[in-house]
């Protein structure tokens, strides 16, 4: 789902670069609450560091999660919390461009509440976040939530080989990247941030 709406903005012509945070190092915030007083973290000995800086340069920031438990996951929960020092001093990423999108194996397994958790993490930065309709096409989901679920026999319930079958997810992707880089070029947005 982030490749397919990392794909969309691409071709509006903006840059995109994907990361996992599976494949990052990102330890748990220690609460010991620096960041009240600086923009800085105490723990600097982890991945964190770099991203800080990415997040600070970006005119964007898209997050998806699968849902665990009607949440996102403890690894993206971590991030969010480790995001802190951005906003208690100074808000560096207000104004920029925000998005979200989520996957869960049920139905309605708690795609809208993790879904809003990940929206209020932007809002409460500051981010501003443009919907998920596109021009003129109808309005197909209010929110990018994908499922897993196939179908249900009455006994088994089977599910999709890949997210990819779910297309009202996919085309809702499709349009949150493209009107998260027709936001980005219309404000023209923040790769103002010199790394001050
Ligand atoms: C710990 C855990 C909790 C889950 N909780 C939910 C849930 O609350 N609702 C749901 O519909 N699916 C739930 N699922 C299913 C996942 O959302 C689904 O399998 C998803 O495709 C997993 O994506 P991943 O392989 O990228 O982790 C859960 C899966 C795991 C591993």
């Amino acid at each position: 789902m982030l490749e397919i709406t990392l794909e969309a903005a691409e071709s509006q012509g903006v840059e995109t670069e994907l990361l996992e945070i599976t494949d990052l190092n990102i330890k748990p915030c220690i609460s010991c609450n620096k960041c009240l007083f600086k923009p800085e973290c105490n723990i600097q000995d982890d991945d964190m560091t770099e991203i800080y800086e990415k997040l600070k340069r970006a005119d964007g920031i898209l997050i998806g999660s699968p849902v665990y438990f009607f949440n996102v996951t403890g690894r993206l929960k971590d991030f969010m919390d480790r995001s802190r020092p951005l906003h208690m001093t100074a808000s560096y990423l207000e104004g920029k461009v925000g998005g979200a999108l989520v996957h869960a194996g049920l139905r309605n397994g708690g795609q809208e509440l993790a879904l809003q958790i990940i929206h209020n993490f932007l809002l409460g930065h500051g981010l501003l976040l443009p919907g998920n309709r596109q021009g003129r096409t109808p309005l197909i989901s209010t929110g990018v939530m994908a499922t897993m679920s196939k179908e249900y026999d009455g006994k088994r319930l089977s599910f999709h080989k890949s997210v990819e079958e779910d297309k009202i997810a996919t085309a809702s992707c499709r349009h949150l990247g493209h009107n998260m880089a027709l936001l980005i070029k219309k404000i023209g947005c923040c790769s103002c941030y010199t790394g001050d």
